[in-house]
Order: C-alpha cells, then structure tokens, then sequence
C-alpha cells in the first residue's frame, strides 16, 4: 500500500507501489506560484475568466488562484467544463462540453488550464469550443506537456514542466482514477 505523506508534508514511502516521485510536492507548489505571478502580471488590467477542464485541472486551477495576488482575483471569474469523448466512431477524438459555461464567456479573455497535455486533441478541441462562444482571446495553462507525444500542435502559452514519454499520476492526474489527489507528481512503475 501506498503510505501517506507525513504531517511535515515531505516524507513519503512509495517503494512497495511501484510509485516513483518525478516532481516532489514542493517543486509543484514552487512552479504553480511562479505561474501564477506570470499570469496575475500579464492579464493585470483584464478580468479573465479561467477555465478548467474537469477533473485534471481542478487541484490546479484552484492552486494557481490561492497563488495569484488578491487585487487580480478579485476581477477573476472561474468555472469548469466537463469533458466526455464520444466512442466507437471515426470522430471519436471530438469531446463534447457536458456541461455548459456556467459563466459567460463571450467578449472575455479566457485562460484554459488542463493538468496534462499528452497527444495534443484534448487541449486543441476544447481550445475550438471555447472559441464557438465568441471569446476576445483564448490562453492556455497546462502544468505538464509531453511534446515527444504530440499529434496536433496547440500552443501553449504557459507550461509548468516538459516532460518524457512516461505515464504521470498526482496533482489531478489518475491512473484509473487512482492517486489523483496526491500532492507531488509521481511514475507508476511495474
Ligand atoms: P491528450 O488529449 O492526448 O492530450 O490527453 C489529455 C488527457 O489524457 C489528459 O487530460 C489526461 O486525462 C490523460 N493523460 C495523458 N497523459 C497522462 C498521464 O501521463 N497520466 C494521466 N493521465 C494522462
Ligand atoms: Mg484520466
């Protein structure tokens, strides 16, 4: 089983679940907060609204907020977008938005935040949904970005870390959703 963090936060025993650290809690908490002076500073003046992809993003999205300074959150709206990818046909890349936009993004700049891009039709689908609801500018916020697996390019306008072709779990990210709520990023290994 895997063993919890201790309550000084650091100490975490995954050697009997195969769970190897890739990004320590602290590296996490370290980049989540410089992403998010980048982004306070380059939409200081705006209200954007930030939107983020369920359920990856949400652990995230709500860090990046908590981290963002009180006189920009305070002009912040925020909501997430529910995905489901159809199956079993030819255009079954194509997700549909399962809930609809809780708050009105037309004429607004949004900042799209998804924990993980990995082929890249994730990230560029929603990109194109979100400009069906007639935004002024759509940015993009992902905390991992696998480039060696990309099949359409995206840009992406903040990144937290590049990584290799390895499957993540942690941070919002599951394995059959397991180990999603875990604070650090971590490898899964057989
Ligand atoms: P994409 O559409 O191929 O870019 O994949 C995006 C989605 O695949 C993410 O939102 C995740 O749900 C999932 N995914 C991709 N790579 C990983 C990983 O390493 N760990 C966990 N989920 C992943
Ligand atoms: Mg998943």
């Amino acid at each position: 089983m895997l063993q919890k963090t201790s309550l000084d936060g650091d100490r975490v025993d995954t050697s009997s679940d195969g769970l190897r650290v890739l990004l320590e809690r602290e590296a996490v908490e370290r980049k989540v907060f410089e992403l998010a002076q980048q982004i306070s500073m380059d939409f200081a003046g705006q209200s954007p609204v930030i939107v983020g992809i369920l359920t990856g993003a949400a652990q995230f999205l709500i860090d990046l907020l908590r981290a963002m300074p009180d006189e920009f959150t305070r002009d912040v709206e925020y909501d997430f977008v529910n995905l489901n990818s159809y199956t079993g046909t030819r255009s079954s890349r194509r997700p549909i938005i399962s809930s609809s936009f809780g708050v009105d993004i037309t004429g607004r700049d949004v900042l799209l935040v998804d924990g993980i891009v990995d082929t890249g039709h994730t990230i560029a689908e929603t990109t194109a949904l979100v400009w069906e609801h007639g935004p002024a500018s759509v940015k993009t916020c992902i905390f991992l970005n696998k480039p060696v697996r990309r099949q359409v390019e995206v840009p992406l306008d903040y990144v937290g870390f590049s990584i290799e072709d390895v499957f993540v779990v942690g941070y919002g990210m599951d394995f059959d959703q397991r180990y999603r709520a875990l604070p650090y990023i971590g490898v899964i290994e057989n």
